[in-house]
C-alpha cells in the first residue's frame, strides 16, 4: 500500500550503488577544486594571460624564453594588458599565467573524473536505465563548460578589458548546473534504510523497537517539499545575481553596508533606462539586487531552521535543513565582510566557494525532503491492522532477518516480493 509518506525506493545492486556514489562525491569534490580556483583566477585578473585555446597540446606551458615571450608578446596585445595589467613585468606575467594555466588544468581534470569512470559504468552496464540520462549529462555538460568557458575569455580579448558580465555569469551557472545533478543524485544514492530516515515530531511515529529493521525513507509533507525547493530556486538566483556582482565589478563600489550611498535604493540605480538592463548592466543596481535577493534568502532559511526543529520530517532533513541555516547565515556574513573591504582576493574566493557550499546543502535538503532513494533492500513496511505486510523489493539475504522481525502469525500469511 502506499501512502504520501511513502518513499520512492528504486532498486540497485549494493555494490553498484556504492561505486557510482563513490564516482559521484569524487566529481563533487572535483567541480569545488575547479570553483575555487576559477575563483582566485578572476579575482587575480589572471584569466585572460593564455589569450589561445588549445584543449590537448595547451596542457604544456611555454619552455623557452623565446617561448615565454611569444606568449607575453601576444597577452600585451589585448585590451587588458592596457589598463589593469598596464606596468606588468615578464615575473608578473608568468605568475597570472601560471593561476590560468592551472585553472585550466585543473577544468581537464573535472573532464576526466566525469567521463573516464562514466564510460566505464556504461561499458559494464552499472548505470541504471532511469540515471543512464542525467549521468551521461554530466561530461557533456563539463565538456560544454569548457567551450563557454573559451567563449567567455574571447569576450575580453578584443575592445573589452575584462570578459562579459553575462558569459561569466553563464559560466558560473553551467559549473552550478553540473553540481546540482551530482550532488541530487550522490544523495539520492545514500545508503537506505538508516533510523535517520524515520519521520520525527510525528503524532503516530512507530516506536523505535518496532522499526529498526524496516526504517523506511519517509517522505516530508508536500509543504516542506515546496518550502525547499523555493529556498534552492531563491539560493540559485542569489548566487546568479553574484555572478553580475562580479563581473561587473560591483563590489568595488558601495562598501558600505546596510545602505548604499546614504540610501536604501542606491543613487543611480535606473540610470541605464529600463529595469532588466539596468538589472544585468549596471554595478550599483546588480549589487542591489544581490544584497536584497541575499538578505531574503537568508531570513528564509533561518525561518525554516526555525520551523523544521517541530516538523514533521525526518532526522536527516532536519540536519541538512540545520546545516543550510548555518552555511547561508555564514555566507551572509562573509558578503558584507567582502563587500566593506572591497573584495581582497582571499575573501572574495571564499564568499563564492561558501555561495556553492550553501547551494549543495539546499539541494540535499531538498533531495532528503522528497524521499527517494536506492538501494537493494527495501522493504516497504505497512504496520497496520493485518500486521507487516512487505511490498518492495526485499534481497534474499535479508529475508530471514526480516522474517525474525515479524510475529509468527504473520509470518504465516505475509510473502515478501523478491
Ligand atoms: C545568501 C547569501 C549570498 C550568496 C549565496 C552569495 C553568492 C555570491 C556569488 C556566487 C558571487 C559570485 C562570485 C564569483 O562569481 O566570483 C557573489 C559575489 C559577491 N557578493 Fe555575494 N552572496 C551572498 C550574500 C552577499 C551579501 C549579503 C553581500 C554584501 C552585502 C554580498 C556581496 C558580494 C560581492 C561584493 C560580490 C562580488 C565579489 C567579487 O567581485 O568577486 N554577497 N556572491
Amino acid at each position: 500500500m502506499s501512502t504520501s509518506s511513502d518513499p520512492a525506493v528504486r532498486a540497485l545492486p549494493e555494490r553498484d550503488r556504492v561505486a557510482l556514489r563513490r564516482w559521484l562525491f569524487a566529481s563533487i569534490v572535483a567541480v569545488f577544486l575547479a570553483v575555487a580556483v576559477g575563483g582566485i583566477t578572476r579575482l587575480t585578473e589572471s584569466g585572460l594571460s593564455i589569450t589561445e585555446w588549445k584543449p590537448v597540446s595547451g596542457v604544456l606551458p611555454p619552455m623557452t624564453e623565446a617561448a615565454w615571450a611569444e606568449a607575453f608578446a601576444e597577452f600585451k596585445k589585448i585590451p587588458q594588458a592596457q589598463t589593469t595589467h598596464k606596468d606588468i613585468t615578464m615575473s608578473g606575467f608568468k605568475l597570472i599565467f601560471w593561476w590560468e594555466w592551472f585553472h585550466r588544468i585543473v577544468a581537464r581534470s573535472v573532464g576526466l573524473v566525469f567521463a573516464i569512470p562514466y564510460l566505464w559504468f556504461m561499458v559494464q552496464g552499472r548505470i541504471p536505465r532511469q540515471l543512464r540520462l542525467r549521468l551521461t549529462l554530466l561530461p557533456l555538460l563539463t565538456l560544454g563548460q569548457g567551450v563557454l568557458g573559451w567563449y567567455m575569455v574571447q569576450s575580453g580579448l578584443v575592445e573589452r578589458s575584462s570578459v562579459s558580465a553575462y558569459r561569466l555569469t553563464a559560466h558560473l551557472g553551467l559549473a552550478l548546473g553540473i553540481l546540482a545533478v551530482a550532488v541530487w543524485t550522490y544523495s539520492e544514492l545514500r545508503p537506505a534504510r538508516s533510523r535517520a530516515d524515520r519521520v520525527v515530531n510525528r503524532d503516530d511515529s512507530p516506536d523505535a523497537s518496532r522499526d529498526s529493521a524496516f526504517a523506511e525513507t519517509d517522505r516530508a509533507p508536500a509543504a516542506w517539499r515546496w518550502a525547499l525547493r523555493g529556498m534552492t530556486a531563491l539560493l540559485a538566483t542569489t548566487l546568479l545575481s553574484g555572478g553580475f556582482v562580479a563581473g561587473l565589478r560591483a563590489g568595488k563600489i558601495f562598501n558600505e553596508f546596510p545602505l548604499m550611498g546614504g540610501q536604501i535604493v542606491p543613487p543611480g540605480y535606473s540610470q541605464l533606462g529600463a529595469w532588466y538592463v539596468n538589472a544585468f548592466e549596471n554595478p550599483a543596481a546588480a549589487q542591489f539586487h544581490h544584497r536584497v535577493l541575499a538578505i531574503v534568502a537568508t531570513l528564509f532559511a533561518l525561518v525554516l531552521v526555525w520551523r523544521v526543529l517541530r516538523a514533521p520530517v525526518s532526522a536527516l532533513v532536519q540536519q541538512a535543513v540545520l546545516r543550510l541555516g548555518a552555511v547561508v547565515s555564514v555566507q551572509l556574513l562573509l558578503g558584507v565582510t567582502t563587500l566593506l573591504l572591497a573584495v581582497p582576493v582571499a575573501l572574495g574566493a571564499l564568499h563564492q566557494f561558501t555561495g556553492v557550499l550553501a547551494l549543495t546543502a539546499a539541494l540535499v535538503a531538498t533531495q532528503r525532503a522528497g524521499g527517494v532513494v536506492w538501494g537493494e533492500v527495501q522493504p516497504r513496511a505497512s504496520l497496520g491492522d493485518q500486521g507487516v505486510s512487505l511490498g518492495a523489493r526485499v534481497s534474499r539475504n535479508a529475508i530471514p532477518a526480516i522474517a525474525k522481525q515479524i510475529t509468527p502469525h504473520t509470518a504465516n500469511t505475509t510473502r515478501p516480493t523478491v
